[in-house]
């Protein structure tokens, strides 16, 4: 809960849509303030809505992750309007599915772009106000694609790489009193899915028969699965778990 001390301003990147923004409404249930990140400020405005109606303060914040300026813009803007943010979920993510052969340096540059360079970003911009704070919480989006998937090599790297920069993170942050962990979700039913039936040439109830006829739970994910799992990260009362990868995926899957 991060209402268990004084109220936490939490920032969740790409938080207009899918599984960023049940992680804010999520966050601002259990007593959050949210500033909802995404690449268009109109965008933000249903999941900040949703944060209000929840009871805690919102702000829409219009950034591109993966651009310094623009990620130092956006954590300073967060402090200045809603205080010294503390939790950070590092969410934001794109797809350029494309097998090895048609893959471009266009397509890797733009995943690592957004996925790697965005977490680093942000977490970088988070440092200082946790420090003071003494305490915090980062939570970073990995993907079963990190144990490596067809046609996703660019971001399974970015996904596996965000494993990495997870224990190297909470290594470094440990001493202030942050924890930093990853969840790994598998097929959860959100746009980003619903694209990859599209790229695919399948329908979206096509894609779920599939994916869901290996899933040992029998059933898809919502996004709501993965909001839980960041939840228990960042509960207060979860300051001991730190560095770790929580797969998210209806079966064990690593
Ligand atoms: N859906 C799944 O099955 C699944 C599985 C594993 C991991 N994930 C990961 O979970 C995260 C959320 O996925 P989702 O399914 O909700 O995707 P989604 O496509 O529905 O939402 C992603 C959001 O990120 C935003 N975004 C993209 N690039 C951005 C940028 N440069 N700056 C700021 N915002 C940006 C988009 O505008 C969008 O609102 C991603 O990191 C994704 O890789 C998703």
């Amino acid at each position: 809960m991060c209402a268990a001390r004084d109220p936490k301003v939490a920032i969740v990147t790409g938080a207009a849509r899918g599984i960023g923004a049940a992680v804010a409404i999520r966050l601002a249930q259990d007593g959050c303030d949210v500033a909802v990140v995404d690449l268009v400020k109109e965008s933000c405005e249903g999941t900040v809505a949703a944060v209000i109606g929840a009871g805690r303060r919102a702000l829409a914040v219009e950034a591109d992750v993966g651009d310094e300026d623009s990620a130092r813009a956006a954590v300073a803007r967060v402090a200045d309007e809603l205080g010294r943010p503390t939790v950070l979920v590092n969410n934001a993510g794109i797809l350029r599915d494309r097998m090895l052969s048609t893959m471009t340096v266009a397509d890797w540059d733009a995943v690592m772009g957004v996925h790697l360079r965005g977490a680093f970003l942000f977490s970088r911009e988070l440092r200082a106000h946790v420090k003071v704070a003494n305490w915090g919480r980062i939570v970073n989006l990995s993907s079963t694609s990190a144990l490596g998937n067809l046609g996703q090599a660019n971001y399974s790297a970015a996904k596996a790489g965000l494993q990495g920069f997870t224990k190297t993170l909470a290594l470094e942050l440990g001493r202030f009193n942050v924890t930093v962990n990853a969840v790994a979700p598998g097929f959860i039913q959100t746009e980003m899915t619903r694209s990859t039936a599209e790229s695919l040439g399948i329908t979206f109830e096509q894609l779920r028969e599939r994916a869901v006829s290996s899933i040992p739970v029998g059933r898809a994910g919502e996004p709501q699965d993965v909001a839980n799992a960041i939840a228990f990260f960042v509960d207060e009362r979860s300051g001991f778990v730190s560095g770790q990868v929580l797969y998210v995926a209806g079966g064990p899957r690593n």
